[in-house]
């Protein structure tokens, strides 16, 4: 099928490469000339495995395009708008100004038959309020949301584990988005098809409920700290109940990246506009306890260095907001970053993907290799789980720094090979 993706971030690029992956014949847009140019030769503009290959594939294939000119969607079957809705500068709701632009952009370019997929995450009503510009166009709308992870990015639109269509009337999109989608359909992939309102809430609602698993086993690290337990230990013991389950349970510095913090207090807005606010009051808890959690970090590196940084030595290991990405997007492991240096230690940081990300939003903080940063560290700070700071080997640090104090912002250490070397220990709601 003749398939166009506007916006090419996070989202859309591994969206256009997939949709190219399985056959289709694919245009990418973005006003981005310089991510154009770069996706355009096959070059990934964000670290994302199993994207390049996808991307050259498709180029030198010659079923992927990207191009910087809207007209260029003349002609395709399926547009899907695949721009971000950040969170607003002046409140908490989310900024439709992309999606409207992409949405009026496409406009003079629709003929009659054609199928506009909205894959956005917007606050529900907006596919309601866009049909009615698209409708004269003869072209039809339907919203699809997306449910990729970065870092497994290509493998969840591929292999979707579910599929969800919200449609407006008549079984046509569904046809359509079925074309498009017939290998996950061949394969047995659950799919939902349901209104408009319920598409665009199934998606925040299963990041507000990702974001709350998160919290809820961050406030029970705040009481394991308090009372003396292990919040890992807990969470194994709970996890062992399919009906909580073990996954995004784990207690750390909390949650980040470009979708669950700002989704949330997108779904509140929203909420609040519908006078439901109260409704989901919770997500503002889930909010404050996330965001405690970098403060509880900081406190924590600042009393093992005996009540100041000041001109400490900090090892700052991670920077992206998880590992395999290089998004520093509402980091936390960034935010402590800033943060310690802003109380006057030298911070050596490190992540082997979001250094060059980093280095542009924060030029004040220092970046180096992980020996750099460890060098005669007084404190290491583990804030994102990449394996190879996993794998560190804790015999050997220790003579590489200059005192053996570790918090470990992610319970992602082997709590008892780092205390058998003779490491000081402190991780989250651990004991
Ligand atoms: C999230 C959702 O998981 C996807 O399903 C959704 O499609 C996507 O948002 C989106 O809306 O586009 P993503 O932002 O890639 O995906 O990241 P997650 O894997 O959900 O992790 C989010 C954050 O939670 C990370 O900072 C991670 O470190 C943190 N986390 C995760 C924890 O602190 N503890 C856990 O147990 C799990």
């Amino acid at each position: 099928m003749k398939i166009s993706v506007i916006g090419c971030g996070y989202l859309g690029a591994v969206h256009a490469a997939s949709m190219a992956k399985l056959g289709h014949d694919v245009i990418g847009i973005d006003v981005d000339k310089a991510k154009i140019d770069a996706l355009a030769q096959g070059k990934a503009p964000f670290f994302e495995p199993g994207l390049p290959e996808l991307l050259v594939a498709g180029v030198d294939a010659g079923n992927l395009r990207f191009s910087t000119d809207m007209a260029d969607v003349a002609g395709s079957a399926v547009h899907f708008v695949a721009v971000g809705t950040p969170q607003q500068k002046n409140s908490t709701g989310a900024d439709l100004t992309y999606v409207d632009g992409a949405i009026h952009g496409l406009l003079p370019y629709l003929a009659p038959g054609e199928l506009v997929v909205g894959k956005s995450t917007v606050p529900v009503g907006t596919a309601e309020r866009l049909v009615g510009i698209i409708a004269p166009t003869g072209a039809e709308l339907a919203w699809n949301p997306e449910f990729l992870r970065e870092g497994y990015a290509v493998k969840d639109t591929i292999a979707p584990d579910r599929l969800v269509y919200g449609i407006e009337k008549g079984r046509r999109a569904v046809e359509i988005l079925n074309k498009v989608y017939a290998q996950a359909i061949g394969n047995d992939t659950p799919l939902v098809v349901t209104d408009f309102a319920t598409a665009e809430l199934v998606k925040v609602a299963a990041n507000a409920f990702l974001a709350t698993k998160i919290s809820f086993i961050n406030a029970m690290a705040e009481i394991a700290e308090v009372a003396g337990a292990d919040v890992t230990e807990l969470a194994d013991a709970i996890g062992y109940d399919d009906r909580i389950g073990r996954k995004f349970l784990n207690a750390g510095v909390g949650f980040g990246g470009g979708c669950l913090p700002k989704d949330i207090r997108a779904f509140t807005a929203r909420a609040e506009e519908l006078g439901r606010g109260e409704s989901v009051a919770f997500l503002k808890e889930v909010d404050a306890i996330n965001l405690r959690r970098r403060d509880r970090v900081v406190e924590l590196v600042v009393d093992a260095l005996g009540g100041s940084a000041y001109q400490k030595k900090v090892a700052v290991l991670g920077l992206a907001f998880k590992p395999q990405s290089d998004d520093i997007r509402d980091s936390p492991a960034l935010d402590v970053a800033v943060r310690l240096h802003g109380l006057g230690a030298h911070v050596i940081a490190t992540d082997p993907e979001a250094m060059a990300n980093s280095a542009i939003k924060h030029p004040q903080l220092t970046f180096g290799t992980t020996a750099e940063a460890l060098d005669g560290a007084d404190i290491v700070v583990v804030v994102t789980e990449w394996k190879e700071y996993r794998a560190l080997d804790p015999v050997e640090l220790a003579s590489v720094v200059n005192d053996t104090i570790v918090v470990d912002g992610r319970n992602c250490l082997d709590v008892v090979a780092w205390r058998g070397a003779g490491w000081r220990y402190i991780g989250l709601g651990r004991r």
